[in-house]
């Protein structure tokens, strides 16, 4: 069988091979646990899953969906990015529902890189942003964040030519895998930058709801001008633990919106009606159960970073997201320690270099594992050194 070219240079997907791993331990009797991958542990708020069920109920919902999404989603989108953020944006032209965002992710390269052109991405950054561009057939420019910088890319040190031939450029702060925030002024930079070269920005902000210490992510699109330069990609994935659920929104940029609905629309057919009348029960009901989430991570988190401390493991503590990005031990890689500290530990952390080359020298641990397994993990990781 002879394949296409372009699939000889996707890498294998990095959580399918870490949940090969997992298995593979799991056959030979050890108790594995993973730190490895960002799925919250907490099910899903009652009162999504009883939207879900009351309306999954409705024969009326079990047809196509709207291409664009249910106006009420959209609305919904909109009001909730204008409680949230101040943010104002219309509903039916600067809104576009997603089937999760890792669906938006892989598709709006499709309508912003040409065969043979780069992208600018974030390294590290989540995968698709690379595999994303590759699939269309573009080189990804991977934009070190390096801890020196505060794990921001560095605008100025992206060569004339790659931005001349590059389209569009992927960011996003709180920041998988680092954790790290924007600063003030980043965003700013960001659109200045945007607008010199012509690109369109994606800020991706997964983990908008997920912040610590009374500290609140910002939207991109509340800076003067993102909105003529890009959109923001919101995932109810992690704010309301519906990673299961496939359900997210893309706002700002009219052109942008209409670029990516046109491609989404020649691909998929759109999110179940009942899981968009869920996703409106989650932006519109109580909101309590998105700071409770928070204060579970952020009590993990501080457990966590006391005992990195004790065992000499570097990571600056997060203000924000699931994560927590621990500079590896003298002597060892990424892929190394990731793997000394599954065969020695039965415990699993997220290479660095998964997420791009400037991942070398780190690992990613999640928070998304009870207190006990959590604390188990470092026990174990502890004595593995
Ligand atoms: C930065 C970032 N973007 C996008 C996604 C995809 O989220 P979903 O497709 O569940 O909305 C993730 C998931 O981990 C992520 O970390």
């Amino acid at each position: 069988m002879r394949s296409a070219k372009r699939i000889a240079k996707l890498p294998p997907y990095l959580f399918a091979e870490i949940d090969k791993k997992v298995a593979a331990k799991k056959a030979q009797g050890v108790d594995v646990i993973s730190l490895g991958i960002g799925d919250p542990d907490q099910p899903t708020p009652r009162h999504i899953v009883e939207a879900l069920c009351e309306q999954g109920r409705n024969p009326l919902n079990h047809r196509y969906p709207s291409y664009f999404g249910m106006p009420a989603f959209r609305a919904a989108a909109a009001a909730w990015l204008s409680r949230r953020f101040g943010i104002s944006v219309d509903p039916d032209s600067e809104v576009l529902p997603m089937i999760g965002s890792k669906e938006g992710i892989a598709h709006i390269f499709l309508a912003f890189v040409d065969p043979g052109e780069h992208s600018l991405i974030a390294d590290p950054g989540y995968p698709v942003y690379n595999t994303g561009t590759i699939l269309a057939g573009g080189t990804p420019h991977f934009m070190p964040c390096v801890e020196e910088n505060d794990f921001l890319p560095d605008l100025s040190a992206i060569p004339a030519d790659v931005a001349a031939d590059s389209k569009i450029m992927f960011i996003g702060y709180p920041n998988n895998p680092t954790s790290a925030i924007a600063t003030d002024g980043f965003f700013v930079d960001v659109v200045s930058f945007a607008r010199e070269h012509d690109i369109v920005v994606v800020h991706d902000n997964a983990y908008s709801e997920i912040a610590y210490d009374g500290y609140k992510p910002p939207s991109f699109l509340e800076t003067p001008g993102a909105r003529d330069v890009g959109v923001e990609f919101h995932s109810l994935s992690k704010s309301f633990n519906m990673t299961g659920w496939r359900i997210a929104f893309a706002a700002g940029n009219e052109k942008v919106i209409e670029a990516l609905g046109r491609v989404k629309t020649n691909i998929d057919s759109g999110i179940f009606n009942a899981v968009q009348h869920a996703g409106i029960a989650a932006l519109e009901g109580p909101q309590d159960c998105v700071a409770e989430m928070s204060a579970i991570y952020q009590r993990r988190r501080d457990m966590v970073m006391p005992v990195l401390a004790d065992i000499g493991l570097h990571a600056r503590t997060p203000k924000a997201t699931i994560y927590v990005w621990v500079k590896v031990p003298d002597g060892y890689t990424s892929a190394s320690f990731a793997e000394h500290v599954l065969d020695a530990a039965g415990v699993i952390v997220a290479p660095g270099t998964g997420y791009g080359p400037s991942g070398e020298g780190y690992v990613r641990l999640s928070l998304t594992v009870a207190d006990e397994r959590l604390a188990e993990a470092l026990d174990r990781i502890e004595k593995s050194l």
